[in-house]
């Protein structure tokens, strides 16, 4: 079978630019977008490319070449399930906040809502692909559903029929569309072969085929979990040893130069950081500690949930250290905060660590200059939250946060950090003034030649 129509349920970070680049690399495809929430369709419609919803770099030329082509975004649900052969579903599954798994188990209710659109308005034969991050056995639920409403069909229509197909999406944000162009992998879960080589198709357009991995369907699931967990896993080992390193006179980047040179490790997520963010790592994770549980398997449960806790002892040891090397106290003391988004290039704050240190620096009293180049004020607002009060505002340059600070934290690793100034902002800063970089990568030569005192993540 060949596609010639899809639509995504879901306009978000992963829907808007897999379905752009599928559009882009599928000319003969009629692509639509779908999603209930009017303001980020209109805003994906948006005339002027600079105020798409999600910042990628190179989306507005993506998007610019192929919207009206054949990439459309609406808020027309039905019509455009009715019309597709493929049907992804792309919305968000966060972590349950209350009820059976609260805290751990992903919230599938959008899932099964999409779902039931699906088997609501779908017309002849419809593939149903989980782009989502799913626990594992979800697409038993999903045909579940379908499979009520097979058969059913307008009169004259052919009856309604489903193949439902596992296809995790991993992009990261930041770099979505070269991870879209040139995937390491698609995965493509399934047990209707005709269901799997119909997607294969799509993607062979421009994947080379030796990329296009097929498994069964609950191999695919959990593939996606598993890929998470380990990257997490990763980047929590780095950062439990950077605090050895800051305790011992050795360098994390080196030990990580060291140990990366093993071909068998490899050198990739190695960098100690404030923790990883992002919506996806801590949710996935204990979406798995929840399914280990389920079955029964507590000390897997155990071994995985020790790599959230550790990712968040880290975010919390650098907010203490922060308040340990200014006295013992921050209460009044300005602090330059610099980088709120969760990673660079992405305007996404989703759990990210400068949240936590943030509040923790807050309820200390601190008082907080943030700079983000992405972020707006009403983002940090919401992730900060009413509570802590009027204790932090934005400011629009970096000098401008160091003016009358005592110290300056490093929380993303934006390009722009990477070649501050470090005279213009001593300047500017009350004395003795501290440069704590939870990043690795300001110039911490410059930044002492100008007179502060710094700290970086993993250099004892
Ligand atoms: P998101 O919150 O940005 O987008 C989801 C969208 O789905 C929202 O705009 C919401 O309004 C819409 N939606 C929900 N229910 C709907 C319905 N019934 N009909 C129409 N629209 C509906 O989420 P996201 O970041 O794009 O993530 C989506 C999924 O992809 C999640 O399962 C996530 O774990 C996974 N994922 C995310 C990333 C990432 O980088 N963000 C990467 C890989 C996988
Ligand atoms: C991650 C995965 O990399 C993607 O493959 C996956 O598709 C996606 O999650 C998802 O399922 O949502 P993302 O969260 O966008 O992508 O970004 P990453 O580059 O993985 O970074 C995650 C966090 O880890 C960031 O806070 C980043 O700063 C941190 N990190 C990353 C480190 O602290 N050290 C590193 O070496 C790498």
């Amino acid at each position: 079978m060949s596609i010639r129509t899809i639509c995504c349920i879901g306009a978000g970070y992963v829907g808007g630019p897999t379905m752009a680049v599928i559009a882009d690399r599928c000319p003969g495809i009629q692509v639509t977008v779908v999603d209930l929430n009017q303001a980020r369709i209109d805003a994906w419609n948006d005339p002027d490319l600079s105020k798409l919803p999600v910042y990628e770099p190179g989306l507005d030329a993506v998007v610019g070449r192929c919207r009206g082509r054949n990439l459309h975004f609406s808020t027309a649900v039905e019509p455009a399930i009715a019309a597709a052969d493929m049907v992804f579903l792309s919305v968000n599954t966060p972590t349950k906040t209350k009820g059976v798994g609260a805290g751990q188990a992903s919230d599938l209710r959008w899932i099964e809502a999409s779902a039931r659109q699906v088997a609501a308005c779908a017309q002849g034969h419809t593939i149903v692909v989980e782009k989502s991050t799913l626990p594992v056995r979800t697409a038993e639920t999903v045909q579940a559903i379908l499979s009520a409403a097979q058969g059913d069909g307008a009169s004259g229509s052919s009856p309604k029929t489903f193949a439902v197909l596992s296809n995790p999406e991993f992009l990261a944000e930041g770099t979505a569309i070269p991870d879209l162009e040139q995937p390491d992998r698609v995965l493509i879960g399934g047990d209707d072969p005709a269901a799997i080589e119909a997607l294969a198709g799509v993607y062979g357009q421009w994947v080379p085929s030796d990329r296009i991995l097929r498994t069964n369907l609950w191999s695919s699931e959990l593939s996606k979990l598993t890929a998470n967990a380990f990257l997490a896993q990763r980047i929590s080992s780095i950062n439990s040893i950077a605090a050895l390193c800051e305790a011992t006179g050795a360098d994390v980047q080196e030990v990580a130069h060291a140990i990366g040179a093993d071909s068998r490790i490899g050198g990739k997520f190695l960098k100690a950081g404030p923790g990883f963010g992002g919506s996806c790592f801590q949710k996935d994770i204990l979406n798995l500690v929840y399914l280990c549980g389920h079955y029964g398997l507590h000390e897997v449960a155990a071994y995985w949930q020790s790599v959230v806790d550790l990712n968040g002892w880290q975010q919390h040891r650098i907010a203490r250290l922060v308040v340990q090397r200014l006295f013992g106290t921050v209460t009044g003391k300005r602090i330059a905060v610099l980088g709120f988004a969760f990673k660079a290039d992405t305007n996404d704050t989703r759990e990210a660590p400068a949240i936590r240190i943030c509040q923790d620096l807050l309820e200390e009293g601190a008082q907080l200059a943030i700079h983000d180049p992405k972020v707006s004020e009403a983002q940090i607002a919401a992730d900060l939250g009413e509570n802590l009060g009027d204790g932090w505002q934005r400011v629009a340059t970096p000098v401008q946060a160091a003016e009358g600070a005592d110290a300056l934290l490093i929380l993303t690793e934006w390009h722009d950090y990477v070649e501050l100034d470090w005279r213009a902002l001593a300047a500017v800063m009350r004395k003795p003034s501290w440069l704590f970089d939870a990043r690795n990568i300001a110039n911490a030569a410059q930044a002492r030649a100008a007179g502060l005192q710094v700290w970086s993540v993993g250099c004892g």
